[in-house]
């Protein structure tokens, strides 16, 4: 059984590192978030009260394990991604609370809406704004701070402290947690002004 898992999380590591290669300007990185950078991100949340969860870059899936473990069963988590192949992986995910958003982040209002929702609870961000257009990168975190509940948090991760000013801009108050056991060594920007 350990063999097996082991296993299938090389597969997985193989695969995102073709993945990032292949798309790097989109992917940022070529390795997945350790365990401990998960967790990381997900210390911010009170998942006993979160019912509407999203995740922005959601890659092979990594983060999203480390989420539905710990929601609650009557929330949804919608995840966006970008890459066909990542979806093809998170669609694979056998979870009734899941739902796979093969686009960009910035339409996150409208697939709220269509799923019968006016805000997320909290939304988790691996997006590398650092490397997208800065127009692009200003419009998805605007429409992520318009989108929250009030007492909601933006957590997004960074392996540089260099936009935590960006952040500032738009919610104040940004606190960080540095989390060495990843490669590269991260930072995880918690975000809530309401
Ligand atoms: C650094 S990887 C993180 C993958 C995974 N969540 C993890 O932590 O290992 C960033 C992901 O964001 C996706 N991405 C980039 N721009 C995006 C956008 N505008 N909307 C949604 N996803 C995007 C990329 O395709 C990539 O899978």
């Amino acid at each position: 059984m350990v063999n097996i898992r082991i296993m299938s999380e090389g597969i997985s590591r193989i695969n995102f590192l073709r993945e990032g290669l292949k798309n790097l300007r989109t992917v940022g990185t070529v390795t997945p978030s350790s365990r401990f950078l998960c967790e990381a991100m997900l210390s911010p949340i009170n998942f006993a009260e979160a019912k509407v969860l999203v995740e922005l870059g959601a890659g092979n899936g990594v983060i999203t394990h480390h989420i539905l473990r710990k929601m609650h069963p009557d929330a949804t988590l919608l995840v966006f991604e970008v890459q066909a192949n990542f979806c093809d992986i998170l669609r694979n995910i056998d979870d009734p609370r899941l739902v796979v958003i093969e686009g960009s982040a910035e339409h996150l209002p409208a697939y709220l809406a269509e799923h019968g929702f006016t805000h997320a609870d909290h939304i988790i961000s691996a997006i590398p704004f650092v490397i997208l257009p800065k127009e692009l990168a200003r419009d998805i975190v605007a429409t992520c701070h318009d989108s929250l509940a009030p007492g909601g948090h933006f957590v997004q991760m960074h392996y540089s402290m260099f936009l935590k000013s960006f952040y500032e801009e738009f919610f104040g108050e940004v606190r960080v947690r540095f989390c060495a056991r990843n490669f590269p060594p991260a930072f995880v920007f918690a975000c809530n002004d309401k």
